[in-house]
């Protein structure tokens, strides 16, 4: 039995709804009016708010400046075509977060903290759920040490926000990316599969020297041999090879994507066998040259399906079959879609109807 919340709600005095260009959203630029919010302090959660969204005054002592005690997640709330609001797969999130929160020795936090902080924000801001084609209001929890002390070691204090940011489409055309064989996101033994912020400050030098290049993202290997496909900036990797999808299975140094496994879930569904195991780099290219490669694509909240054109590695560019060829990927997308905006019945449940 989850307990109800009791939600302190003051309400902004100015909308800047009706200033928004909902034709033409950036991602994660503007965000709606409110957030909410909790802090944990003397061992427990307190304090759960709905307030306008804007800054919090806080020292520059925050322990999570200095040590990096941060952990994030990332869904989405759509409007169904029956007019309802749901948040995808939203459980997986809550999940996720405690398993980020328990690495980085943080609090964890309980379920009905999570969801209805969540929800009562969607409710709160739900005209701010964009109706357009492939958009939706895309929510940002995100938990992160208060202690203002300079001493190495786990805060006791956090605080948790949840912001909304409306979001259309991550990417529109199919990505160039780099295989990265130098720098590393994550190693054994690290955090790679932890929602931290750092994972992500640690990736935006090799990815800023990969844009100087001409490419739209990473591919990232792993630590030890550079040999093995991992994940991408802020996707996970599927391969078709031979009719099969091919993934690099999880483990500590790849995030364990909840878009990842709904699109192994479906295709299962339809009868495709999907391999998650180690992918070698020489597999993908021999795969490219022999055409038994059909398909490369990166799946994620933000970027849900997003078709990969051109991969390069040590030099040379590989172009891959054209979009317009890849079935799998393409058919799997639009049955993904047609779940998560209502427009077929929801048989896996996926669909958190508020
Ligand atoms: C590094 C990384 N890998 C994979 C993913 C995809 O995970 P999900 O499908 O849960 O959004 C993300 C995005 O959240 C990410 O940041």
């Amino acid at each position: 039995m989850i307990d109800t919340l009791t939600i302190n709600t003051t309400l902004t005095s100015h909308s800047r709804l009706a200033e928004i260009d909902f034709d033409h959203l950036q991602f994660g630029k503007i965000f709606s009016d409110h957030m909410f919010m909790a802090d944990y302090e003397g061992g427990e959660w307190k304090n759960f708010q709905i307030l306008p969204y804007g800054p919090i005054p806080m020292s520059p002592a925050i322990s999570a400046l200095h040590y990096g005690q941060a952990i994030f997640e990332g869904m989405k709330a759509y409007r169904l075509h029956d007019g309802n609001i749901s948040v995808f797969r939203a459980d997986k999130n809550f999940e996720r977060f405690n398993i980020s929160a328990a690495r980085m020795a943080m609090p964890t936090i309980p379920e009905e903290i999570f969801m209805q902080g969540i929800a009562a924000l969607i409710q709160t801001d739900a005209a701010w759920i964009p109706t357009g084609e492939n958009t939706s209001l895309y929510l940002r929890p995100v938990m992160f040490a208060t202690d203002t002390s300079l001493g190495v070691r786990a805060s006791d204090t956090y605080k948790f926000v949840v912001l909304a940011t409306p979001a259309g489409p991550y990417y529109n055309k199919a990505l160039k990316v780099k295989i990265e064989t130098h720098f590393t996101r994550a190693n054994q033994g690290g955090v790679g599969y932890a929602k931290t912020a750092g994972n992500y400050a640690r990736s935006l030098h090799p990815f800023s020297e990969a844009q100087k290049e001409g490419f739209d993202q990473l591919i990232w290997t792993d630590a030890q041999t550079h040999q093995y496909v991992e994940e991408s900036g802020a996707a996970n990797l599927m391969f078709v090879i031979d009719g099969k999808i091919v993934t690099a299975a999880t483990g500590d140094t790849i995030l364990n994507g909840v878009t990842r496994r709904t699109i192994i879930e479906l295709a299962e569904k339809n009868g495709i066998v999907v391999e998650e195991r180690k992918v070698s780099i020489a597999e993908i290219i021999a795969g490219i040259q022999s055409g038994a490669l059909t398909e490369a694509f990166a799946v994620g909240t933000a970027a849900t399906v997003t078709q990969i054109g051109e991969i390069g590695y040590e030099q040379k560019l590989y172009t891959l079959n054209p979009v317009e060829n890849r079935t799998i990927s393409i058919k799997l997308a639009s049955q993904l879609n047609e779940i998560r905006y209502g427009l077929v019945p929801d048989e896996f449940g996926w669909n958190w109807i508020l």
